[in-house]
C-alpha cells in the first residue's frame, strides 16, 4: 500500500493542537515490569516528533484483554515510566480515557506535553467500536494519529472509529510498517520467497492460501510441514501434525502448482523421542521418521536446499520458526536460514521482512533481527496482512485521506 494513500504527520499543522495518538503499548510485562520495550521504543519517535512540533500529545492504548472491566493488573500506569524514558521527557497520566478525569488532564496540557490515558479496554464500548464512546474520545482531541499498526486488525473505537471522526493520519511507525510490507508483498522485487513455519497449519490456512498466489517460492517448516508430508502419504511418527487437514494441505499444494509457486518441504529432518531440550536426536531422511520419534527440526540437507533457493530470491517475507526453536539444539534450522537471510540482506541482495511474536523471538535468538530489512512489531496484524486481508485500522486511514 503506497503511503501516498493516507495522511501522515506531515499533512497537519499540529502546533498547539490536541493530538490523539493511538499507540500499541500492549507489551510483555512480568511483575509490573516491561520485559520487552520494542513496541514502546518503536512508537516513541512519533510522540517525540509531535511534542517537538508543539502538539499536546494524548496517548491512547489498550493493554491485555480486560473485557470492559477495570482490571488493576492491566492498568497502563506502569507504562508511564518506560514511555517517559523512551521519550526523554515526562509523561502525565489520567486514570480514565474518557469523561471528566480525561478532559481535565487534557485541559491542563501545554504545547509539547505528553499525557497517557488509562487502558481503553476498561470500557467495553472500545472493542464494540461504539459511537457514543468514540464521541467521548474524540472530544479530547483535534487531530487523530494512528501509530498502532499491530492493533490495526481490530475495528475498535480507537483504531477505526476515531479515524472517521477527526482529521486522521498515520504515525511514523504505521508509515514504516506499511512501506515495508508493500515492498515485501505489495510491489516486491522478484523472485519472492515466503517462509512459513510454526506449529499448526490450522492457524495459517488463509495465509498459505494467499501466499501461494503471490510468491514464487514457499518454504514450509515447523509442525506445519509434518501435516503436508503426512498428507502426501509420508509417515511422521510421533510428530505434531494435523491429520484431518490432509485434504486442505493437498488443495494448497494444487493451488501452488497452478500458480507456479514452488513449495519446499524438508528433505531431511532432525528427530528425537521427546520434545525436550537436549533430547538425544538424529538426522533422518524426511521419508524415514521412525514410529517412536518426532520431527523437531529440519536437517542439514534441507538447510542447504532452503539456503540455495533463498539465494536466488530478491525478497523474503518470514513468519514462523522452522523447528522447535525454543529448545536447543532444535533451533539450528531456523538459525541457519535466518543467518543466510541476514547475510544476503547485508550484501544488499535481499529485502527481508519478518513479523509475528515467535518469529521475532527466533530471529532475536539467532542475533540477526537487526540485520533484517524490517521487523514488524505486529503479531496478529502481520498475519492478517500476509493473509491479504484488509486491516480496518489502515482502511479507515485511507478513507480519511
Ligand atoms: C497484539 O498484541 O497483537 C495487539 O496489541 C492486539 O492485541 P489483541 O490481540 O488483544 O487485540
Ligand atoms: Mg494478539
Amino acid at each position: 500500500m503506497p503511503q501516498t494513500t493516507f495522511k501522515t504527520i506531515d499533512s497537519f499543522d499540529v502546533a498547539g493542537k490536541r493530538v490523539l495518538v493511538r499507540l500499541d503499548l500492549n507489551v510483555p510485562m512480568k511483575n509490573g515490569k516491561v520485559t520487552d520495550a520494542t513496541r514502546i521504543e518503536r512508537a516513541a519517535p512519533t510522540v517525540r516528533e509531535l511534542a517537538d512540533k508543539g502538539a499536546k500529545v494524548i496517548v491512547l492504548s489498550h493493554f491485555g484483554r480486560p473485557d470492559g472491566k477495570r482490571v488493576p493488573e492491566m492498568s497502563l500506569k506502569p507504562l508511564v515510566e518506560p514511555l517517559s524514558k523512551a521519550l526523554g521527557k515526562p509523561v502525565a497520566f489520567a486514570d480514565d480515557c474518557i469523561g471528566t478525569v480525561a478532559e481535565e488532564a487534557v485541559r491542563v496540557l501545554k504545547a509539547g506535553d505528553v499525557l497517557l490515558l488509562e487502558n481503553l479496554r476498561f470500557h467495553k464500548e472500545e472493542e464494540k467500536n461504539d459511537k457514543a464512546f468514540t464521541d467521548k474520545l474524540s472530544v479530547l482531541g483535534d487531530i487523530y494519529i494512528n501509530d498502532a499498526f499491530s492493533a490495526a486488525h481490530r475495528a475498535h473505537a480507537s483504531t477505526e472509529g476515531l479515524a472517521n471522526r477527526l482529521p486522521a493520519g498515520a504515525g511514523r511507525l504505521m508509515q514504516a510498517e506499511l512501506e515495508a510490507l508493500d515492498k515485501a508483498l505489495g510491489n516486491p522485487r522478484r523472485p519472492v520467497c515466503a517462509v512459513v513455519g510454526g506449529a499448526k497449519v490450522s492457524t495459517k490456512l488463509d495465509l498459505l492460501g494467499n501466499l501461494v498466489g503471490k510468491v514464487d517460492k514457499l518454504i514450509i517448516g515447523g509442525g506445519m510441514a509434518n501435516t503436508f508430508m503426512q498428507a502426501q502419504g509420508i509417515a511422521v511418527g510421533k510428530s505434531l501434525s494435523e491429520k484431518d487437514l490432509a485434504r486442505t494441505a493437498l488443495e494448497i499444494l494444487e493451488k501452488a502448482k497452478a500458480a507456479k509457486c514452488k513449495v519446499l518441504l524438508p528433505v531431511d529432518v532432525v528427530v528425537a523421542p521427546e520434545f525436550k531440550a537436549g533430547a538425544p536426536n538424529k538426522v533422518v531422511d524426511s521419508k524415514a521418521c521412525p514410529d517412536d520419534q518426532m520431527i523437531l527440526d529440519i536437517g542439514p540437507k534441507s538447510i542447504a536446499l532452503y539456503q540455495s533457493e533463498l539465494a536466488e530470491c530478491a525478497t523474503l517475507v518470514w513468519n514462523g520458526p522452522l523447528g522447535a526453536f525454543e529448545i536447543k539444539p532444535f533451533d539450528a534450522g531456523t538459525v541457519a536460514l535466518a543467518q543466510a537471510a541476514a547475510r544476503q540482506t547485508t550484501e544488499k541482495k535481499l529485502i527481508s521482512v519478518a513479523g509475528g511474536g515467535d518469529t521475532v523471538a527466533a530471529l532475536e535468538a539467532a542475533h540477526v533481527a537487526d540485520k533484517f530489512t524490517y521487523i514488524s512489531t505486529a503479531g496478529g496484524a502481520f498475519l492478517e496482512w500476509m493473509e491479504g486481508k484488509t486491516l480496518p485500522g489502515v482502511a479507515a486511514l485511507i478513507r480519511a485521506a
